[in-house]
């Protein structure tokens, strides 16, 4: 099984700087690589992110090369209005220029599902693979849908959703009903990622950014896998850090690598 030794880059900041701190990274990855590719997440955490990436392109970062993978998508969701596709569209792909030419879309059709998600992992790495993976944290350590039980070696994939997982998610779509079904890129793929984002916001968030950072590394909390990657940074505001142990901030207060 794949590991690679890592040290977690964490950087603790403040609330209003989440957006920025996070954007950074992504624009450091694009200028380094202007036809990198992004995995990117949906949510509520990532959307002052791409605030934060739409305002740098205003003022030069080039997006016009860089391509989007996606991170998970609902079962069925197909052109539906609960689609994770249209949520990054709208969120971020419409207003970067983002094409569909540049965009990874994962499968939702339920027919031959299995085929198409070997095919997802098959472009991925026609493209190289991911240069740098934005991901959000689930309340019950959740990464993409890789929920608790998900194996190291997971492979892009149809889960069943947690009932905690879907109720958060009622939150996107105005308290719709959410389906019972995700298509998500396993853990394994995403360990392979050159750079690894993790973003946690918020006191809700705190004790399972603990376990994530301090636990054991386990399939009970698929985030602390995210320890096993390349590059890990996690990047949390002031209130999402308050259960970490002081062992945990000294790298933030270190602060390594500090694109801007
Ligand atoms: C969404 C995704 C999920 C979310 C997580 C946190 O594409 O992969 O893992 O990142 O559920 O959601 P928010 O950011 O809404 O708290």
């Amino acid at each position: 099984m794949a590991s690679f030794s890592a040290k977690v880059h964490l950087r603790v900041v403040e609330s209003s700087a989440f957006g920025a701190a996070s954007g950074a990274l992504v624009a450091d990855t694009l200028r380094q690589k202007p036809d990198a590719v992004l995995g990117l997440p949906t949510g509520n955490t990532p959307i002052p992110v791409y605030q934060d990436l739409l305002a740098r392109q205003r003022q030069g970062l080039d997006l016009s090369r860089a391509r989007v993978a996606m991170l998970d998508e609902y079962l069925g969701a197909g052109e539906r209005r609960i689609s994770f596709f249209r949520w990054l569209q709208e969120h971020f792909l419409e207003p970067a220029g983002i094409g569909p030419e540049r965009v990874l879309r994962m499968p939702s059709a339920p027919l031959a599902i299995e085929s198409a998600c070997a095919a997802f992992e098959a472009q991925l790495a026609a493209w190289g693979g991911c240069d740098l993976q934005l991901l959000g944290l689930g309340l019950n350590g959740h990464i993409g849908f890789n929920e608790p039980g998900s194996p190291q070696d997971s492979h892009t994939r149809v889960v069943p959703l947690s009932q905690i997982t879907r109720d958060a998610n009622e939150d996107y779509w105005q308290g719709e009903e959410v389906p019972e079904f995700g298509v998500t890129t396993g853990i394994a793929v995403l360990l392979q990622a050159r750079r690894l984002v993790l973003l946690v916001n918020g006191e809700r968030k705190a004790e399972i950014l603990r376990q994530t950072l301090e636990g054991p590394i386990s399939s009970a909390v698929p985030a602390s896998f995210l320890r096993l990657g390349r590059e890990v940074w996690v990047i949390a505001d002031r209130p999402a850090a308050v259960h970490l142990s002081p062992a945990s901030m000294q790298p933030a207060l270190d602060a390594t690598v500090t694109p801007s």
